[in-house]
C-alpha cells in the first residue's frame, strides 16, 4: 500500500471531526474524494500532509510511519498538496514560487531545478504570468500556480484540495487531463472535489465522507447512485453537480 490510515482521529480543540479514519490506498491509484461542505475533507488531507496532528491513529506511507513527522518532512518524502484557497508566496514571482517547490520538494538543485521549474511552467500554461508576482495573480491564475507548485515537488503522493472550482468547463478539461497525466506516470492521486463531474469519469475509486466518517467507497458510479450518498449526503445538489452526461449514464 501507498497509503495507510488506521483509526486516525483529527480534532479542534475539544471538537472531533475525523473520529476514527481507515483506509488504504495502493500505489498508483486515482481517488475521488466529495462529501458536504464541513465533512471534514481538508481536515483528512491535513491529516494526510502533517499540516494536522492526529490525535489518535497512524499514517504510514510506503510502509514507513509518518505519523509523528511534521508537513515539511512528509513533503520532502513526497507527499505533495493544494490548498484549498491557494497559498503561494506573494512577493515572489510565478516562477520563483514554482522553483522553491522544485528544490524543496522536488529534491532538485541548481540548473537542474532550474530546467524542471521552466518545464512545469510550461507544461500549466504559465509562461505569460512566469515573472509577475503571485500576489498579482488572479483566483484562476492563483490555482495554476498552486497545481504548478505541486507538480514541481514531483509528488508520489498528490493530494489536490478543490482546484477546479471557479474555473470555466474547459479549463477543468485541461486540469484533468494534467492530473490524468501525472497519475500515468505513476503518481497517488487523492482529488478532493465539489464538481462531481470532473471527477466520475477519470478516478479509479470514490470516497464519500460525511460528518466525519467515510460513507460510501468504491467504482464512482455505484458509489454515486448509492441511496445513502444520494439522501444523506448531496441530495437534490448532487443532479445539479453531476451535469447531464453523468446523470444519464447513471438514471
Ligand atoms: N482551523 C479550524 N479550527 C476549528 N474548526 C475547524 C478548523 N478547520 C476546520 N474546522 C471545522 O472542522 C470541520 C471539518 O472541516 P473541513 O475539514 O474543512 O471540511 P471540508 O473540507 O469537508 O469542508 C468543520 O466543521 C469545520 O468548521
Ligand atoms: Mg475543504
Amino acid at each position: 500500500m501507498l497509503l495507510e490510515l488506521r483509526g486516525v482521529q483529527i480534532r479542534y480543540g475539544d471538537m472531533v471531526v475525523l473520529p476514527a479514519i481507515d483506509l488504504s490506498v495502493p500505489q498508483g491509484q486515482f481517488l475521488g474524494v466529495i462529501g458536504p461542505n464541513g465533512a471534514g475533507k481538508s481536515s483528512l488531507f491535513g491529516a494526510i500532509s502533517g499540516g494536522l496532528r492526529c490525535s489518535a491513529g497512524t499514517i504510514h506511507i510506503e510502509g514507513r510511519d509518518m505519523t509523528r513527522l511534521s508537513a515539511t518532512q512528509r513533503c520532502m518524502s513526497g507527499v505533495g498538496r493544494t490548498f484549498q484557497i491557494p497559498q503561494p508566496f506573494d512577493g515572489m514571482s510565478v516562477f520563483e514560487n514554482i522553483l522553491v517547490a522544485a528544490t524543496y520538494g522536488g529534491r532538485s538543485h541548481g540548473a537542474q531545478a532550474t530546467s524542471q521549474a521552466t518545464s512545469v511552467v510550461r507544461q500549466c500554461g504559465l509562461e505569460p504570468w512566469a515573472d509577475s508576482m503571485a500576489g498579482a495573480l488572479t483566483l484562476l491564475q492563483r490555482k495554476r500556480l498552486e497545481l504548478a507548485r505541486a507538480m514541481a515537488m514531483r509528488p508520489r503522493l498528490l493530494l489536490l484540495d478543490e482546484v477546479a472550482g471557479g474555473l470555466t468547463d474547459s479549463e477543468v478539461g485541461e486540469l484533468v487531463q494534467w492530473i490524468v497525466q501525472l497519475q500515468r506516470e505513476g503518481v497517488t492521486v487523492l482529488w478532493i472535489e465539489h464538481l462531481v463531474h470532473a471527477l466520475v469519469g477519470v478516478v479509479d475509486r470514490m470516497l464519500v465522507l460525511a460528518e466525519g466518517r467515510i460513507i460510501a467507497d468504491g467504482a464512482p458510479r455505484t458509489v454515486l447512485a448509492n441511496p445513502t450518498v444520494r439522501s444523506c449526503y448531496l441530495g437534490s445538489d448532487l443532479d445539479e453537480d453531476l451535469g447531464e452526461e453523468t446523470r444519464d449514464a447513471l438514471h
